[in-house]
């Protein structure tokens, strides 16, 4: 099989490419990826070396380009990770999510159209289905969950998820679409909650947590959901949709709490800052379809992850020293150095 991995040079991307790698020796893997801020080479060091992966630098909604990749690899299978994913950057700027998550997909669907494809999946996310309320337990998203998106960026992915569902009825393109929860795991972007709050703990900076700190997510270990992934291609039933999450919902404050105590660091260190706009409040996935359909369960659990996730960063300091020491800086005076300290009682 040859496999086109877009976005493969991110967080769930690379962990994707590494893990299919090691289950499906014999695939071929070709990653196309515009190498953003978010994009990182460094990242798949491990897997330039193998004879049957293959890095090519594009931009997924450069329609000549994609063509002429899809025209000379001949893919079987399109993964479509590749986004603008930080919902904090969308709220500042939403245009280029609309290039890359919106049009962006268009130009794949079309390229399958055109070229003939066995499979295309879209990587969307549990965002698309907005927000529950924290004193409703009991509901959960389901795959019949209306659309109903809160910033920028899950405006995005609900446009591009409509029209991959549009692709499949219009013209039978053999799509499936995974939405999952929250991620973390090695590779994470340091912008992003987990990886944010590792870093500045190791750095005795101060951990910015927005508004009350009792917003819920609901986390999943990465390669939980890369096996997700892999189980729909083999099995998923084409034109459908699949949530995946494994029941692990925390607050912010505890997970922030909770990297702290791993790091051994003081509490005082949580600064509540003014809150995100539009701030979804809690995300919980039913993951009922994909564990009865496709057997999925996801096998790493919270504690063993975090820990696992902490180590890593602990390891891998050049990995994100080269990172903070670009860009980043500016990116993080920008979003962090307006936003008001709030009195809140430590909870
Ligand atoms: P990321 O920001 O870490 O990586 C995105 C990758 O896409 C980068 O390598 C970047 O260079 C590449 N990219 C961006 N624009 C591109 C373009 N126009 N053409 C080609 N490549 C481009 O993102 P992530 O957290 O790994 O998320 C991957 C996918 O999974 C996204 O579609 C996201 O919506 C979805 N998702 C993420 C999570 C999460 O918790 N991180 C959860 C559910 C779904
Ligand atoms: O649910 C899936 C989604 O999860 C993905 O689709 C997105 O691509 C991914 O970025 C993630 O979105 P979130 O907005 O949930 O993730 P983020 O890490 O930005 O924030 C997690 C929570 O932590 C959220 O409630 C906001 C809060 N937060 C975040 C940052 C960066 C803070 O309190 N302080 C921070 O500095």
């Amino acid at each position: 099989m040859n496999i086109i991995v877009t976005g493969g040079a991110g967080f769930i991307g690379s962990n994707f490419i590494y893990y299919m790698l090691k289950k499906h020796p014999a695939d071929r893997i070709i990653c196309v990826d515009k190498l953003t801020y978010a994009g990182n080479l460094e990242t798949l060091e491990g897997a330039m070396e193998k004879k049957n992966f293959k890095f090519i630098r594009a931009d997924i909604a450069d329609r000549k380009m994609v063509y002429s990749i899809f025209e000379r690899e001949k893919p079987d299978i399109v993964v479509n990770f590749a986004a603008e994913s930080h919902v904090d950057r969308s709220i500042d700027n939403p245009e280029i999510f609309l290039q890359t998550n919106v049009i962006g997909t268009s130009v794949l669907l079309d390229a399958c159209r055109k070229y003939g494809i066995d499979r295309y999946h879209q990587v969307s996310t549990d965002e698309v289905y907005g927000d529950l309320p924290l004193n409703r337990p009991d509901l959960f998203f389901t795959e019949d969950t209306n659309l109903k998106t809160s910033s920028p960026y899950s405006a995005s992915k609900a446009g591009a998820d409509l029209l991959v569902m549009a692709y499949h009825r219009t013209y039978n393109l053999p799509t499936t679409i995974s939405r999952c929860s929250n991620n973390y795991g090695p590779y994470h972007f340091p912008e992003k909650l987990i990886p944010l709050m590792i870093i500045n703990a190791l750095s005795d900076k101060k951990l910015p947590v927005y508004g009350d700190g009792k917003n819920v997510r609901d986390w999943l270990y990465v390669e939980d959901h890369c096996r997700a992934i892999d189980l729909i291609l083999q099995k998923g039933r084409v034109g459908e949709v699949y949530n995946v999450g494994g029941h692990n919902e925390r607050a912010n404050i505890e997970v922030v709490k909770t990297i702290l105590k791993e790091l051994g660091k003081s509490e005082d260190l949580i600064e509540y800052v003014s809150d995100r706009k539009g701030h979804d409040r809690r995300y919980a996935i039913d993951p009922a379809k994909i564990q009865q359909e496709l057997g999925w369960q996801p096998e790493t659990k919270f504690e063993d992850g975090i820990h696992k996730t902490i180590q890593w960063y602990l390891e891998h300091r050049d990995w994100w020293m080269g990172i903070i020491s670009g860009d980043y800086q500016s990116y993080y005076e920008r979003m962090y150095d307006s936003r008001a300290i709030l009195e809140y009682a430590k909870i």
